[in-house]
């Protein structure tokens, strides 16, 4: 793609245009409440029964709110990732190589390169200006994510911008915002073990007695933001990391009144300082592990200054209940990441895909890993092990399935825990877990979890799944459609395959069957009639059953 204004890589506004271009996104332009309708309207494409496939990001260009006020500023939601498609298109590569390409960007990170115009700059927003109604904060069209349970609208595609004040290494990380007055926001940085980095910034400032600098920056260009929700090393800055997943390095700008440097491509930047004394009940809020946060002691944000483009979108991410954007942008990322620690780091070979489980369970706290056929068990059980330490709060179910068990299918799971997993033999608990990224305990505690591991794997050859051989049922499958009979989607399986215990003699007496042949088929079981045998006795337990002789 071309691009003007001196950019080295698509803004978002670039990011929409290729969207629509691409069939991705459903401009509304009917009035719609932010408070009230925004949100839940876009959930509808992730509880109403549309597939993946279809989901698509939303622009709604007529927003109004439930005071009555109208917006010029439009609201975009998925825009980043809907589906995977829209991360594709946000990434610039393959779905295949999304997982290589994140591994090249982090190995080869590219330093930014200040500008001193920023399009981030075109408007000021200050001192007087940002308070009261209508102005500051109040001014933009932030909506509420879950109506009915949260406490205010809340920024949910902030990418937070530290500076660890020893090191000078900024910090990009995705955490929310919650509106407060038109100066004043509640923000919250997990502060549990390998929480967020803006709060291992945040206790540095409060050691020295100082605020912390922080900017927001909404709708930044689509590299930088999907670096927002990953764990990055600390020492490294994500700027560097987003010029290698863009290819270029990101143009940065200072802010107008703090020591950060900020995306200058994008929409919109609150700058601001974090109080490291006082804090304020914040939520409560819809979290991303699909329940709502409760109210809790949390950061006071107050607004220095707000600038932005003079044309600027204000984006939002759909979080919440899983499926969403939110687990997208994650699950995208993370899949190869525990890919590669299990096969790089730990030298796993067997290993093919891992599959974080989405729909309702938030991608954390369940993974399936996909091993290829003859795995030894021993490696099986060393990447189950290894699949719950690279994150504290991933891993709680760990199962390892055959390639032909498709994790997205719950049956298809229960059919391979039922055949293939013996629960005396193929199961482990592992004792004192985090317990993770999910709802607190009664009185906001969090008590200790657990692990549990499962090689569901075959273990020994087993007969052909009971279905028709693929040619029959494909030629099936031609027959349905020419008889106009109602349309079929295939769910896996959906034809019969060997699972190693299976003979040619048997092949040939199948086919001799389907061929019409079955008489001589009969002529050969009464060739080989026996007498003083159990019924039910298996032909090779019979001592001279010859296997391979002739049919
Ligand atoms: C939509 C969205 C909202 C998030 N909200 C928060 C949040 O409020 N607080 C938090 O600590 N992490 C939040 N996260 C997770 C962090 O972005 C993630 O842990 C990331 O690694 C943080 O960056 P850091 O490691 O530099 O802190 C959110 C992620 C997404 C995608």
């Amino acid at each position: 793609m071309a691009l003007s204004g001196g950019r080295n890589c698509p803004d978002l506004q670039d990011h929409i245009a290729a969207l629509e271009a691409e069939g991705l996104l459903i401009r509304i332009d009917k009035p719609v409440n932010k408070d009230t309708e925004l949100h839940p309207l876009v959930r509808w494409q992730y509880r109403g029964g549309i597939p993946d496939a279809n989901r698509k990001a939303f622009l709604f260009t007529n927003v109004y709110d439930s005071r009555g006020r109208t917006y010029d500023m439009p609201v975009l939601v998925g825009a980043l990732a809907a589906n995977r498609d829209v991360y594709r298109i946000g990434i610039g590569v393959s779905l295949d190589e999304i997982g290589p390409h994140w591994a090249n960007a982090v190995n080869n990170p590219i330093e930014p390169v200040a500008v001193t115009e920023a399009p981030c700059q075109q408007v000021i927003i200050t001192g007087d200006e940002l308070i009261g109604e209508g102005k500051g904060l109040d001014a933009l069209p932030v909506p509420i994510s879950t109506p009915g349970f949260d406490s205010a609208p809340y920024l949910t595609a902030g990418m937070f911008v530290t500076k660890d004040p020893e090191t000078g290494v900024q910090n990009l990380g995705t955490y929310r915002g919650g509106l407060k007055a038109s100066n004043r926001m509640a923000v919250r940085m997990s502060a549990r073990e390998g929480g967020a980095g803006g709060y291992l910034h945040w206790e540095k400032y409060k050691a020295r007695g100082e605020k912390m600098p922080c900017a927001i920056v909404l709708g930044c260009p689509p590299s930088v933001a999907y670096t927002g929700p990953q764990k990055i090393r600390r020492d490294v800055d994500e700027l560097t990391i987003a010029g290698g997943l863009a290819g270029a390095p990101i143009r940065t700008v200072k802010c107008l009144g703090l020591d950060l440097v900020v995306p200058a491509d994008s929409e919109i930047i609150i700058e601001g300082l974090v109080d490291t004394e006082y804090l304020e009940p914040e939520a409560p809020f819809g979290e991303s592990h699909g329940h709502i946060s409760l109210e809790d002691y949390n950061m006071i944000f107050e607004v220095t200054a707000i600038t932005r483009k003079s044309n600027a979108v204000l984006s939002s991410i759909i979080s919440q209940v899983t499926p969403s954007e939110s687990s997208v942008i994650k699950r995208v990322a993370y899949e190869p990441m525990f890919l590669s620690h299990l096969r790089d780091h730990l030298g796993i070979k067997g290993v093919k895909r891992v599959f974080m489980h989405e729909p309702l369970t938030n991608i954390r706290r369940v993974i399936f890993l996909q091993m290829e056929p003859d795995t030894p068990r021993t490696e099986v059980w060393r990447a189950l092990y290894g699949a719950t330490s690279l994150r504290a709060d991933c891993g709680k179910y760990v199962i390892a399935v055959n390639e032909d068990i498709d994790p997205d299918n719950g049956d298809a799971v229960f059919w391979s825990l039922g055949y293939r997993a013996d629960p005396d033999k193929d199961i482990e608990i592992l004792r004192h877990r985090d317990a993770g990224h999910g709802p607190k305990g009664p009185g906001g505690t969090r008590p200790e979890d657990s692990t549990l591991l499962i090689d569901a794997t075959l273990k020994r050859d087993m007969p052909p799944l009971a279905l028709p051989k693929r040619e029959y049922m494909e030629r099936a499958k031609e027959l349905w459609e020419e008889l106009g009979l109602p349309p079929l989607t295939p769910e896996a399986p959906w034809h019969g395959y060997s699972l190693g215990d299976w003979s040619e003699e048997w092949d040939k007496l199948a086919e001799r069957a389907a061929a019409g042949g079955y008489l001589e088929n009969g002529k050969r079981s009464a060739q080989r009639r026996r007498a003083n045998i159990k019924p039910n006795t298996h032909v090779r337990a019979v001592p001279d059953w010859d296997q391979d002789q002739d049919v």
